[in-house]
């Protein structure tokens, strides 16, 4: 296994530009499913979840080929209907696979994703919402097996905001006979971005990017090609770079208007943000940041995909800050590595109390999921010698070359084989 050796107390400055959205790509390529045919995707980044489910569709008797962040695809149909636990072990969003195969293919197996660092993460909402559209499913040796004569559109009621349930069931709706209509349905960013894909693939949907999606099934839906949205995450995630190493650089193709109430956290604590253009911002911080309060919640309130690389920015804020994480019971992994690096954090049922110190000292420490990696990253820019993050994996699952990136603004990170 690979590991991050980070030598912390180099100010990051330069210019770097934004990845395309993985939380975007992922739904967007499930649903090639849903129409045989050649697909061009443009913007695609070059990451493990990615490669992972081009393995997945390639099983499924879809052609992928991923090149310079083009993603080509070719779906020749046909009848395969299994999403492998080996594979589906390795990246829950394989999930997304279900509703665009029972739509598509009237049948699908599709191994149950089991738990992972952050929480249990159930897929109730998926299954409930799929068996009211006339899908029989039973759960077998660890599987979802499912099967439908044809999906029939229906009323939706998820009882609560799941982005991926609301993902799959409007992949499920556009395949189905009739019209669904989705209430109390996810509304961040890639949920829309997949909905303009799927109208360009000819369903007609109506209130996308609200709480109630109605959704027009169609059996005459067709390939087309599409250029994802950038990545609004990995885009807060290089801003919390600059602030904490206080540095000064140029960030190209951030999706702004995704991150007002980011942007408005950032500049409480005394990050600088300046908008120079479509999608360009320049990033500076000249002193210590203010600690500040945040609670995590679902669009557009400050993400949860965010909260470890605030957390990181707080252990060395002036002042004491709360940070409530709402939305997952269980991602707080970061806390103890980051404590182990000189922070000072204390749990309190879905709070971490972090004091910020003067400094932090470089440490071992072990990534835990995709966003505490990215956390304890940041940590390690500036922490006093070398930080050893372990098992980069997680990182390079949901991060394109993120060690290059930052070497790029005047990083020292090198990346080695640590034999585990
Ligand atoms: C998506 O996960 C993202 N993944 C996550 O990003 C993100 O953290 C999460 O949304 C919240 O924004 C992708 O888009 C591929 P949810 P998802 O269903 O869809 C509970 C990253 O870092 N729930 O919105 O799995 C669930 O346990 C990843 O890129 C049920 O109880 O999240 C959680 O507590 C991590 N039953 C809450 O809802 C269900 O059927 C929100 O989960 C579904 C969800």
């Amino acid at each position: 296994m690979e590991k991050l050796v980070i030598e912390g107390g180099n100010r990051l400055t330069g210019e770097v530009s934004v990845s395309g959205s993985k939380n975007a790509s992922l739904p967007i390529m499930a649903a090639t499913i849903l129409a045989e045919g050649g697909y061009t995707l443009e913007n695609v980044p070059d990451l493990r979840d990615v490669r992972t489910l081009c393995k997945l569709l390639n099983l499924l008797n879809i052609e992928t080929d991923l090149r310079n962040n083009q993603l080509v695809l070719r779906n020749s149909g046909g009848d395969a209907f299994e999403a492998p636990y080996e594979l589906v072990k390795t990246m829950r969003a394989s999930i997304l696979v279900l509703g665009p195969l029972l739509a598509k293919r009237k049948r699908a197996r599709v191994s149950l994703p089991g738990g992972c660092a952050i929480g249990e993460r159930p897929v109730d909402q998926h299954i409930k919402a799929l068996k009211l559209m006339g899908a029989k499913i039973e759960i077998e040796h660890g599987y979802i097996v499912a099967e439908c004569e044809k999906l029939i559109g229906t009323d939706i009621y998820f009882d609560l905001v799941t982005v991926t349930g609301t993902e799959n069931i409007m992949m499920a709706a556009a395949g189905a006979k009739g019209v669904t209509t989705i209430y109390n349905a996810a509304i961040e960013p890639e949920v829309v971005d997949l909905g303009n894909f799927l109208m360009k693939m000819g369903v007609k949907i109506e209130g996308l990017g609200t709480k109630t999606v109605k959704i027009y099934g169609s059996d005459n839906l067709i390939a087309t090609d599409y250029k994802v949205m950038n990545d609004r995450i990995e885009a807060a995630t290089l801003i919390c770079a600059a602030a904490i190493t206080k540095g000064d650089i140029l960030l190209k193709g951030v999706p702004i208007d995704c991150l007002t109430t980011v942007i408005d956290k950032f500049l409480e604590i005394g990050i600088n943000i300046e908008v120079l253009g479509e999608n360009v911002i320049r990033v500076s911080a000249d002193k210590r940041l203010d600690a500040a309060d945040i609670t995590t919640q679902v669009y557009p309130g400050f993400p949860t995909d965010l909260q470890a690389q605030f957390m990181a920015l707080m252990t060395v804020a002036k002042g004491v800050s709360v940070i409530t994480e709402n939305i997952f019971e269980n991602r707080f992994m970061h806390v103890a590595e980051l404590k182990r690096m000189g922070a000072d954090i204390r749990l309190k049922d879905r709070s971490a109390i972090v004091r910020g110190v003067e400094r932090l000292s470089g440490a071992h420490v072990m990534a835990s999921d995709l966003r505490a990696s990215a956390s304890l990253v940041l940590a390690g820019l500036i922490a006093d010698g070398e930080t050893h993050v372990h098992r980069i994996y997680h990182l390079d699952r949901g991060y394109e070359k993120f060690d290059e990136k930052l070497n790029k603004l005047g990083a020292k990170i090198k990346r080695v084989e640590n034999g585990e």
